[in-house]
């Protein structure tokens, strides 16, 4: 026995002393060390200070931060999505927590007879493409999910949202990495990203290859093909694949070497003005036979005025079949700080402009709109289908469904949900199976909440919404019809 406890406190008295010698050599590395002023003046302890700030991003979210407070998505918005993607009742006791009084905060103009259950409808399926492609696309679901690469995505993240966009009837964007078998498992409709690398559809010297868009066509599951022109959370930016996540089946998808950061040049290099972006657009439709749209953030807006101006001379035919209107506030897997904040007009100004503009060149109907841009909640949709979206995408949201967190490290390949990263042991939460009934339950809620505004509002389905039935808050504490902010340009039909 004593010959135990003599061991043990040998051993107390070692640790004491390796602990006592560390700080010593700490205490002279950071006196000396002229890097850090605030470990320099205060050695050691000043290490707390970088510590603390670590972990109080993590207890703000846990312990201090209020429902509708964090960003860029708070608890409220998360909750919803967790609830809806577990099936649960997404119904909340006593009273709203949301503040109504920040300007633009929509509020809706309820019917005094709204419409009964019996009478309503699901949304009507929308023809993209007709008279313009070969196959137009049926798009069954106006909820969809937005452009997130496999690459910046992991492999049961992407298998988990094909499967689920398959059981939902919604369309999935493969983002600009090409296409992968895990996009096709599901068998849902697909939407193929060309980005300005052209990964997936590139020649060897990286042009856009008629041979590869053929034989992405040639999967009856792609339905249409996006030209991504910009993302809002970084316009004139190329999409950024850190040099860890480029494994060897990442690279052979997007042609490109292994463990090298996969960066795309900032714009297309063939399309430098509106007439090249529609020449491509001819080009890729004629090549693949299906519609062919192309997805920016607006900020100059005077080009597409002078796009649907050369449409109407060309031929309503040359027209993109449609556009995705990205919001400057938009996510990624990694973007530079100046361009995710400030560049870029956020969704609530860009989609009724971009909707005028349209409507102003009298191509409403050739041309469908899809709005993107933090639009996880049916309240976000029921907006953007009243501000005149067409089709509704999100990107985040269905990371909320795959169970994500906000921890914030795409980029890092250490995200702890397995969503972002390609680290075996980190995927190994994420049943994909499991997360596929989330993805397809998030769309099914989304749809039923959307109509049960529009039911508020008096239409029968979501589609029939128009401005004139939400009003925003504006900064005199009044609220205004969105058709008073935005006047609506020719006759929106009932
Ligand atoms: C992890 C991640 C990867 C993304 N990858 C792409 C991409 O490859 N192409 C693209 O156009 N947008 C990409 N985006 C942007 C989204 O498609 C979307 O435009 C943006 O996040 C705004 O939508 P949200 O608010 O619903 O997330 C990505 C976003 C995230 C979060």
């Amino acid at each position: 026995m004593t010959a135990i406890l003599d061991g043990l406190t040998s051993l107390f008295i070692f640790v004491v002393g390796l602990i006592v010698l560390a700080l010593i050599v700490l205490f002279f590395i950071d006196r000396y060390q002229t890097s850090d002023t605030v470990r320099r003046n205060y050695p050691v302890i000043g290490r707390m200070r970088y510590v603390l700030s670590d972990l109080g991003e993590f207890f703000r979210q846990y312990f201090f931060a209020m429902d509708r407070e964090e960003m860029p998505f708070n608890r409220a918005q998360r909750d919803w999505v967790d609830d809806a993607s577990k099936a649960k009742s997404t119904n909340v006791a006593f009273g709203s927590t949301r503040n109504l009084d920040p300007v633009g905060t929509p509020i809706f103009v309820n019917c005094p007879w709204p419409t009964l259950e019996r009478d309503a409808v699901e949304a009507p399926a929308m023809l993209i493409g007709e008279g313009a492609a070969r196959q137009p696309y049926l798009a069954p679901s106006l909820f969809n999910i937005s452009g997130m690469s496999y690459g910046a995505l992991s492999t049961p993240a992407v298998r988990a949202l094909s499967n689920g966009a398959a059981k939902a009837g919604c369309w999935m964007n493969t983002g600009e990495g090409g296409l992968s078998p895990y996009h096709l498992e599901g068998g849902c409709d697909i939407v193929f990203q060309i980005g300005t690398a052209k990964y997936g559809v590139r020649d060897d010297d990286g042009n856009l290859s008629d041979a590869k868009l053929r034989e992405v066509a040639a999967h009856e599951q792609v339905r249409m093909f996006e030209l991504k022109l910009s993302q809002g959370a970084k316009p004139g930016k190329g999409g950024i694949l850190p040099a860890e996540k480029v494994n060897e089946e990442i690279a052979e998808i997007r042609g490109i070497p292994v463990g090298e950061a996969s960066i795309s040049p900032n714009r297309h290099p063939d399309i430098g003005n509106t007439e090249e972006l529609l020449d491509m657009i001819a080009r890729i439709r004629e090549v693949t036979g299906k519609p062919v749209g192309f997805k920016t953030v607006v900020g100059a807006y005077g080009w597409l005025e002078h796009l649907f101006e050369e449409v109407n001379r060309r031929g309503i035919h040359s027209a993109p079949d449609f556009i995705t209107v990205d919001s400057g506030d938009g996510g990624t897997g990694a973007a530079p700080l100046p361009l995710i904040d400030n560049v870029g007009l956020t969704l609530q100004e860009a989609l009724p402009m971009l909707v005028d503009l349209r409507d102003k060149a009298g191509l409403k109907d050739r041309i469908r709109i899809v709005a993107s841009g933090k639009l996880v909640t049916p309240t976000d949709v029921a907006w953007a289908l009243c501000a005149g979206a067409d089709f509704t995408i999100s990107a985040r949201g269905f990371m909320f469904a795959l169970g994500c967190i906000q921890s914030m490290k795409c980029n890092k390949n250490t995200c702890p949900t397995g969503i972002t990263t390609h680290d075996k042991s980190l995927q190994r939460g994420l049943d994909p199976a499991n997360k596929a009934v989330r993805v397809a339950n998030f769309v099914k809620q989304m749809r039923k909440e959307v109509g049960v505004i529009a039911h508020s509002v008096g239409v029968t389905n979501p589609r029939a919404m128009k401005r004139y039935h939400v009003r925003l808050v504006c900064a005199d504490g009044r609220s205004r019809p969105l058709d008073e902010l935005y006047p609506a340009v020719g006759v929106q039909p009932d």
